[in-house]
Protein backbone atom coordinates (compact mmCIF):
# COMPACT_ATOMS: atom_id res chain seq x y z
CA UNK A 1 0.00 0.00 0.00
CA UNK A 2 1.18 3.71 -0.93
CA UNK A 3 -0.05 6.04 1.96
CA UNK A 4 0.79 9.71 2.53
CA UNK A 5 0.10 11.42 5.90
CA UNK A 6 -0.97 15.19 6.15
CA UNK A 7 -1.64 16.92 8.74
CA UNK A 8 -0.52 20.47 10.72
CA UNK A 9 2.86 20.12 13.03
CA UNK A 10 2.33 18.36 15.99
CA UNK A 11 -0.92 16.56 14.50
CA UNK A 12 0.52 13.11 15.81
CA UNK A 13 1.96 12.40 12.06
CA UNK A 14 5.52 10.85 13.32
CA UNK A 15 3.38 8.85 16.37
CA UNK A 16 0.82 7.54 13.92
CA UNK A 17 3.58 6.89 11.59
CA UNK A 18 4.79 4.39 13.05
CA UNK A 19 2.38 2.26 14.23
CA UNK A 20 -0.04 2.35 10.97
CA UNK A 21 3.60 1.64 8.62
CA UNK A 22 4.21 -1.41 11.08
CA UNK A 23 0.63 -2.51 10.72
CA UNK A 24 0.84 -2.26 6.63
CA UNK A 25 4.63 -3.83 6.84
CA UNK A 26 5.85 -0.94 5.01
CA UNK A 27 8.57 1.70 5.22
CA UNK A 28 7.49 4.67 7.35
CA UNK A 29 9.90 7.50 5.04
CA UNK A 30 9.97 10.71 7.12
CA UNK A 31 11.64 13.79 5.79
CA UNK A 32 11.84 15.51 8.47
CA UNK A 33 13.48 12.78 10.35
CA UNK A 34 15.67 12.66 7.50
CA UNK A 35 16.86 16.05 7.28
CA UNK A 36 17.27 15.67 11.02
CA UNK A 37 19.96 12.95 10.14
CA UNK A 38 21.68 14.88 7.87
CA UNK A 39 21.90 17.60 10.20
CA UNK A 40 23.10 15.73 12.97
CA UNK A 41 25.84 14.00 10.66
CA UNK A 42 26.48 17.62 9.35
CA UNK A 43 26.26 16.81 5.48
CA UNK A 44 26.14 19.55 3.05
CA UNK A 45 21.85 18.68 2.60
CA UNK A 46 21.65 18.98 6.26
CA UNK A 47 23.38 22.41 6.54
CA UNK A 48 21.75 23.55 3.29
CA UNK A 49 17.95 21.99 5.27
CA UNK A 50 18.91 23.65 8.72
CA UNK A 51 18.70 26.86 7.59
CA UNK A 52 14.91 26.46 6.73
CA UNK A 53 14.21 24.31 9.22
CA UNK A 54 15.24 26.39 12.51
CA UNK A 55 13.32 29.41 11.08
CA UNK A 56 10.43 26.88 10.37
CA UNK A 57 10.43 27.39 6.74
CA UNK A 58 10.55 24.47 4.43
CA UNK A 59 13.30 23.52 2.23
CA UNK A 60 13.27 23.96 -1.08
CA UNK A 61 10.82 21.87 -3.00
CA UNK A 62 13.58 20.70 -5.32
CA UNK A 63 16.05 19.79 -2.75
CA UNK A 64 13.31 18.06 -0.80
CA UNK A 65 11.96 15.98 -3.86
CA UNK A 66 15.49 14.87 -5.38
CA UNK A 67 15.87 13.26 -1.76
CA UNK A 68 12.38 11.72 -1.50
CA UNK A 69 13.05 10.34 -5.34
CA UNK A 70 16.20 8.69 -4.28
CA UNK A 71 14.73 6.80 -1.39
CA UNK A 72 11.98 5.97 -2.86
CA UNK A 73 14.33 4.05 -5.50
CA UNK A 74 15.30 1.82 -2.47
CA UNK A 75 14.21 -1.64 -2.99
CA UNK A 76 12.42 -1.47 0.27
CA UNK A 77 9.49 1.07 -0.66
CA UNK A 78 9.20 -0.48 -4.27
CA UNK A 79 5.49 -2.55 -2.82
CA UNK A 80 4.92 0.07 -0.85
CA UNK A 81 5.57 3.12 1.92
CA UNK A 82 3.96 5.35 4.31
CA UNK A 83 4.74 8.36 3.70
CA UNK A 84 5.60 11.24 6.82
CA UNK A 85 5.89 14.87 6.32
CA UNK A 86 5.87 14.59 2.08
CA UNK A 87 4.47 16.36 0.33
CA UNK A 88 4.14 19.22 1.80
CA UNK A 89 3.56 21.96 -1.27
CA UNK A 90 1.28 21.27 -4.21
CA UNK A 91 4.62 20.80 -6.35
CA UNK A 92 5.81 18.27 -4.06
CA UNK A 93 2.76 16.56 -4.96
CA UNK A 94 2.75 17.30 -7.88
CA UNK A 95 5.91 15.72 -8.49
CA UNK A 96 5.36 12.55 -6.65
CA UNK A 97 2.28 11.68 -8.67
CA UNK A 98 4.87 11.90 -11.61
CA UNK A 99 7.13 9.90 -9.93
CA UNK A 100 4.88 6.95 -9.04
CA UNK A 101 3.12 7.06 -12.47
CA UNK A 102 6.92 6.55 -14.49
CA UNK A 103 6.93 3.44 -12.59
CA UNK A 104 3.07 2.52 -13.19
CA UNK A 105 2.32 2.62 -9.62
CA UNK A 106 -0.17 5.48 -7.73
CA UNK A 107 -0.99 6.42 -4.19
CA UNK A 108 -3.91 4.06 -2.77
CA UNK A 109 -5.01 6.94 0.04
CA UNK A 110 -3.69 10.37 1.94
CA UNK A 111 -4.99 9.94 5.33
CA UNK A 112 -5.21 13.46 7.17
CA UNK A 113 -4.53 13.92 10.25
CA UNK A 114 -7.44 16.92 11.94
CA UNK A 115 -6.40 18.65 14.94
CA UNK A 116 -7.56 22.27 16.37
CA UNK A 117 -4.67 24.66 17.04
CA UNK A 118 -4.96 24.85 20.92
CA UNK A 119 -4.28 21.07 20.85
CA UNK A 120 -1.25 21.45 18.38
CA UNK A 121 0.68 23.89 20.51
CA UNK A 122 0.24 21.72 23.61
CA UNK A 123 1.31 18.61 22.17
CA UNK A 124 4.87 20.63 20.30
CA UNK A 125 5.57 22.51 23.58
CA UNK A 126 5.77 19.09 25.90
CA UNK A 127 7.02 17.30 22.77
CA UNK A 128 10.62 15.27 23.62
CA UNK A 129 12.36 13.25 20.84
CA UNK A 130 14.69 10.15 21.78
CA UNK A 131 18.46 10.77 20.81
CA UNK A 132 18.98 6.82 20.66
CA UNK A 133 16.10 5.41 18.97
CA UNK A 134 14.38 8.56 17.81
CA UNK A 135 11.45 7.47 19.73
CA UNK A 136 8.60 10.47 20.29
CA UNK A 137 7.42 11.42 23.86
CA UNK A 138 5.56 13.87 25.47
CA UNK A 139 6.56 15.17 28.98
CA UNK A 140 2.19 15.44 29.66
CA UNK A 141 1.45 12.45 28.18
CA UNK A 142 4.16 10.35 28.68
CA UNK A 143 5.00 9.91 32.53
CA UNK A 144 8.11 8.00 31.99
CA UNK A 145 9.62 10.59 29.96
CA UNK A 146 9.75 12.98 32.67
CA UNK A 147 12.95 11.26 33.92
CA UNK A 148 14.38 12.50 30.71
CA UNK A 149 15.48 8.98 29.73
CA UNK A 150 13.85 7.03 26.74
CA UNK A 151 12.60 3.52 28.28
CA UNK A 152 12.88 1.87 24.94
CA UNK A 153 16.54 2.30 24.61
CA UNK A 154 17.77 4.17 27.65
CA UNK A 155 18.84 7.29 25.07
CA UNK A 156 18.71 11.03 26.32
CA UNK A 157 15.37 12.84 25.41
CA UNK A 158 15.76 16.25 24.05
CA UNK A 159 13.18 19.06 22.50
CA UNK A 160 13.57 19.85 18.71
CA UNK A 161 15.37 23.47 18.37
CA UNK A 162 11.84 23.86 16.30
CA UNK A 163 9.69 23.50 19.06
CA UNK A 164 10.31 26.86 20.38
CA UNK A 165 7.02 29.21 20.64
CA UNK A 166 7.93 31.65 17.94
CA UNK A 167 9.15 28.78 15.51
CA UNK A 168 5.91 26.63 15.78
CA UNK A 169 3.81 29.67 15.01
CA UNK A 170 5.69 30.50 11.96
CA UNK A 171 5.52 26.60 11.00
CA UNK A 172 1.99 26.84 11.47
CA UNK A 173 1.49 30.03 9.41
CA UNK A 174 3.68 27.73 6.79
CA UNK A 175 0.99 24.86 6.75
CA UNK A 176 -1.99 27.12 6.57
CA UNK A 177 -0.27 28.86 3.25
CA UNK A 178 1.60 25.79 1.65
CA UNK A 179 0.36 22.55 2.78
CA UNK A 180 -3.38 23.19 3.53
CA UNK A 181 -4.23 23.16 -0.48
CA UNK A 182 -3.00 19.60 -0.39
CA UNK A 183 -6.39 18.77 0.99
CA UNK A 184 -7.75 20.08 -2.26
CA UNK A 185 -5.43 18.63 -4.39
CA UNK A 186 -5.93 14.91 -3.00
CA UNK A 187 -9.73 15.64 -2.39
CA UNK A 188 -10.17 16.22 -6.41
CA UNK A 189 -8.57 12.88 -6.92
CA UNK A 190 -10.57 11.10 -4.26
CA UNK A 191 -7.60 9.62 -2.21
CA UNK A 192 -8.24 11.92 1.27
CA UNK A 193 -9.73 10.21 3.75
CA UNK A 194 -10.10 12.95 7.11
CA UNK A 195 -9.19 11.31 10.54
CA UNK A 196 -10.14 12.90 13.66
CA UNK A 197 -6.93 13.09 15.28
CA UNK A 198 -8.05 14.35 18.92
CA UNK A 199 -8.09 12.00 22.01
CA UNK A 200 -5.78 9.43 22.82
CA UNK A 201 -3.09 7.87 20.67
CA UNK A 202 -4.65 4.67 20.48
CA UNK A 203 -7.58 5.84 19.34
CA UNK A 204 -6.39 8.18 16.56
CA UNK A 205 -4.30 4.87 15.40
CA UNK A 206 -7.40 2.77 15.73
CA UNK A 207 -9.41 5.16 13.81
CA UNK A 208 -6.97 5.19 10.93
CA UNK A 209 -6.59 1.07 10.67
CA UNK A 210 -10.15 1.11 10.51
CA UNK A 211 -10.43 3.63 7.59
CA UNK A 212 -7.36 1.73 6.11
CA UNK A 213 -9.75 -1.77 6.31
CA UNK A 214 -12.63 -0.37 5.12
CA UNK A 215 -10.19 0.78 1.60
CA UNK A 216 -9.26 -2.46 0.96
P1 LIG B 1 8.67 17.54 10.34
O1 LIG B 1 9.55 16.78 11.22
O2 LIG B 1 7.89 16.82 9.29
O3 LIG B 1 7.73 18.45 11.26
P2 LIG B 1 6.16 18.74 11.22
O4 LIG B 1 5.36 18.45 10.00
O5 LIG B 1 6.12 20.14 11.68
O6 LIG B 1 5.58 17.70 12.12
P3 LIG B 1 6.06 17.39 13.52
O7 LIG B 1 7.16 16.37 13.46
O8 LIG B 1 6.34 18.65 14.27
O9 LIG B 1 4.74 16.80 14.18
P4 LIG B 1 4.00 15.42 13.97
O10 LIG B 1 2.70 15.67 13.28
O11 LIG B 1 4.90 14.37 13.39
O12 LIG B 1 3.67 15.13 15.50
P5 LIG B 1 4.32 14.07 16.51
O13 LIG B 1 3.88 12.68 16.18
O14 LIG B 1 5.77 14.32 16.69
O15 LIG B 1 9.51 18.68 9.58
C1 LIG B 1 10.40 19.53 10.25
C2 LIG B 1 10.97 20.55 9.28
O16 LIG B 1 11.70 19.86 8.21
C3 LIG B 1 9.94 21.41 8.54
O17 LIG B 1 9.54 22.54 9.31
C4 LIG B 1 10.72 21.79 7.27
O18 LIG B 1 11.64 22.82 7.52
C5 LIG B 1 11.49 20.51 6.95
N1 LIG B 1 10.73 19.61 6.07
C6 LIG B 1 10.26 18.36 6.37
N2 LIG B 1 9.60 17.85 5.32
C7 LIG B 1 9.63 18.79 4.33
C8 LIG B 1 9.10 18.86 3.01
N3 LIG B 1 8.38 17.86 2.49
N4 LIG B 1 9.33 19.99 2.30
C9 LIG B 1 10.05 21.00 2.78
N5 LIG B 1 10.57 21.02 4.04
C10 LIG B 1 10.36 19.91 4.81
O19 LIG B 1 3.53 14.50 17.85
C11 LIG B 1 3.78 15.74 18.49
C12 LIG B 1 3.72 15.56 20.02
O20 LIG B 1 2.40 15.21 20.39
C13 LIG B 1 4.61 14.43 20.57
O21 LIG B 1 5.13 14.83 21.81
C14 LIG B 1 3.66 13.24 20.73
O22 LIG B 1 4.08 12.39 21.80
C15 LIG B 1 2.36 13.96 21.07
N6 LIG B 1 1.16 13.28 20.57
C16 LIG B 1 0.98 12.71 19.34
N7 LIG B 1 -0.27 12.22 19.24
C17 LIG B 1 -0.89 12.50 20.42
C18 LIG B 1 -2.20 12.26 20.94
N8 LIG B 1 -3.14 11.61 20.21
N9 LIG B 1 -2.48 12.68 22.18
C19 LIG B 1 -1.55 13.33 22.92
N10 LIG B 1 -0.29 13.58 22.50
C20 LIG B 1 0.04 13.17 21.26
ZN1 LIG C 1 15.13 5.60 22.64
Amino acid sequence: MRLVLVGPPGAGKGTQAEFIASHLSVPKISTGDIFRANVSQGTPLGLEAKRYMDSGGLVPDEVTINMVRGRLAEADAADGFLLDGFPRTVPQAVALDKMLADTGANLDLVLELIVDNDEVIRRLSGRRTCHGCGKIWHIEFDASSRENLCDRCGGELYQRDDDKAETIAERLKVYARDTAPLVDHYGAQNRLVGIDAMGPVEDVTERAINELRSFS
